[in-house]
C-alpha cells in the first residue's frame, strides 16, 4: 500500500500560497505596482504622466516594444493597426450562431478565439514577426470585434471600420449610429475614452493576464491565449466589477442608502461586498481611481450630463473612507469605481463595459505574451497542490458499495 504522506516527502517542498498572493510567477520588464505607496509605472514611466500627455495607441506600443516610439515609429505603428481593422467576412457569420441576448464577454470571448481559425496557419509563436503580427491584428480587430458584439446584441448591423479615424473615435464610429448620437463623434468622449483605455492597458500578473501567460507557456496561439484571458476577465471580482459597480450603485439608488450598504458589506454573514474597492495589490489608493474620478467630474461637466449615481459614489467612498473596517483592511476604491459612470455617459450600455476593459488590456496581454515567448528558458506553468482527499484504497464493485 502507497503512504501518501511518504510520497509527499519524496517529491520535494511547495510552497503554499492560496491565490499566489507572495508567490512571483515570471520576471517581467512591462509594468510595475508598488501597492502600498500607490504608485503604477509602465515601462518605467508613471501612470500619471502617460494619463495626461499619451495616447493608448502610443501607449500600447511602449507596452509591445519598452520605449516610446518617436514620430515615425509612432506613425508606422498605427499605419499598420489602422490596415488591420476589418474582420474576416466569414467571421460576420459566426455572430449569427449566438442566442440574440447572449452577453458581450460570452461572444467576445468566443469571437477572439475564433481568430485562430483564420490566422492559424501561418503563425509561428517562436519567430518574432509572427508575434509581432499577431500583437498588430489583435490591437486593431478588438475594437471592430467588440462593436460587433454590441449591435448584434441589440439587432443592429455590423458596422465596418472607418479607416480615416482615430482608434477611439473609429471604434465609437463602430458602435453607435451617428446621425442619433452625435456624442460620438464629441472629442471629450474620445479623449475620456483613450483615457480609460490608458489606465486600463496593463497591470502585470492580475488575474488574466497570469491566465494568457499560462496558457501561452503551452505553446498554444496568441488568439487563444488572450481569449482565455477575457474569460478570466469576466469574473465580478476582476474586470467585471466594472458592471457589477454599476448594477450595485443603481440598487443602492439614492445617497440616503449608503449607509446600509456599507453596513451590508461589513457584515461577514452577508457575501454582499462593495463592488470597485478593495485590490490584492493596492493598499493605498489606486492611482488610476484617483485619475479616473478626476476625470469623472469633468465628463459629466463638458457632456452636461447630470447623473444621480456620481453624487451615490461620492457618498459610498466618504462612507466607506471613515469607517474602520475599510481603513484597517485597507480597502480603496479601485480602478473599476468610477469608470462605469463615465462608459455610462458615453452612452455605453452597462454589459459593454468589461468589453471595453479587454479591448485596452490586449495591449498589455499581448505584450506579456510577447516577453514570455522572447525569454529564453520560459517553462511550462504548472502549479502544485497539496493533495486532501482519500487515502490509498482498492476499487469495490459496484454490487458491494
Ligand atoms: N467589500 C467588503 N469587504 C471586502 C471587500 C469589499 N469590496 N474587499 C475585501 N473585503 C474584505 C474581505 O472580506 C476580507 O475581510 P476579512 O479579513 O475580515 O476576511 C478582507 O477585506 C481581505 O479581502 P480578500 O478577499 O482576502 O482580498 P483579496 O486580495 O483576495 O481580494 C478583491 C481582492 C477581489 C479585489 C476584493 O477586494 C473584492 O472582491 N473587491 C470587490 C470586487 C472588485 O472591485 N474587483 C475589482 C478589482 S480591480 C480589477 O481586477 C480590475
Amino acid at each position: 500500500c502507497i503512504d501518501i504522506g511518504t510520497l509527499y516527502k519524496d517529491t520535494g517542498h511547495f510552497t503554499y500560497d492560496p491565490g499566489y498572493g507572495s508567490t512571483a510567477s515570471t520576471k517581467s520588464a512591462i509594468t510595475y505596482i508598488d501597492g502600498d505607496q500607490g504608485v503604477l509605472l509602465y515601462r518605467g514611466y508613471p501612470i500619471e504622466q502617460l494619463a495626461e500627455k499619451s495616447n493608448f495607441l502610443e501607449v500600447s506600443y511602449l507596452l509591445l516594444n519598452g520605449e516610446l516610439p518617436n514620430k515615425a515609429q509612432f506613425e508606422s505603428f498605427e499605419h499598420d493597426i489602422t490596415h488591420h481593422t476589418m474582420m474576416h467576412e466569414a467571421q460576420k457569420n459566426f455572430f449569427q450562431g449566438f442566442h440574440h441576448d447572449a452577453h458581450p464577454m460570452a461572444m467576445l470571448a468566443a469571437a477572439v478565439a475564433s481568430l485562430s481559425a483564420f490566422y492559424h496557419d501561418d503563425l509561428n509563436v517562436d519567430d518574432p514577426a509572427d508575434r509581432k503580427m499577431a500583437a498588430i491584428r489583435l490591437i486593431a480587430k478588438m475594437p471592430t470585434i467588440a462593436a460587433a458584439c454590441f449591435r448584434y446584441s441589440i439587432g443592429w448591423p455590423v458596422r465596418y471600420p472607418r479607416n480615416n479615424l482615430e482608434y477611439v473615435t473609429r471604434f465609437l464610429h463602430m458602435m453607435f449610429e451617428v446621425p442619433s448620437e452625435p456624442l460620438t463623434l464629441n472629442p471629450v468622449a474620445a479623449k475620456a475614452l483613450d483615457l480609460l483605455f490608458i489606465l486600463h492597458a496593463d497591470h502585470e500578473q492580475n488575474a488574466s493576464t497570469s491566465t494568457v501567460r499560462l496558457v501561452g507557456s503551452t505553446g498554444a496561439n496568441p488568439y487563444a491565449s488572450i481569449a482565455a484571458g477575457i474569460t478570466a476577465l469576466w469574473g465580478p471580482a476582476h474586470g467585471g466589477a466594472n458592471e457589477a459597480v454599476l448594477k450595485q450603485l443603481e440598487e443602492i439608488g439614492t445617497p440616503d442608502n449608503v449607509e446600509k450598504a456599507v453596513l451590508r458589506a461589513k457584515d461577514k454573514n452577508d457575501s454582499f461586498r462593495l463592488m470597485g474597492f478593495g485590490h490584492r495589490v493596492y493598499k493605498n489608493f489606486d492611482p488610476r481611481a484617483k485619475i479616473i474620478r478626476e476625470m469623472c467630474h469633468k465628463v459629466l461637466a463638458e457632456l452636461g450630463v447630470n447623473d444621480p449615481l456620481l453624487e451615490v459614489a461620492m457618498k459610498l467612498e466618504e462612507a466607506a473612507l471613515k469607517d474602520d473596517y475599510f481603513v484597517e483592511r485597507k480597502l480603496y476604491p479601485n480602478v473599476d469605481f468610477y469608470s462605469g459612470i463615465i462608459y455610462k455617459a458615453l452612452g455605453i450600455p452597462t454589459e459593454m463595459f468589461t468589453v471595453m476593459f479587454a479591448i485596452a488590456r490586449t495591449s498589455g496581454w499581448i505584450a506579456h505574451w510577447i516577453e514570455q515567448h522572447e525569454t529564453p528558458g520560459s517553462r511550462i506553468g504548472r502549479p502544485r497542490q497539496i493533495y486532501t482527499g482519500a487515502d490509498v484504497r482498492d476499487y469495490t464493485p459496484t454490487a458491494k458499495r
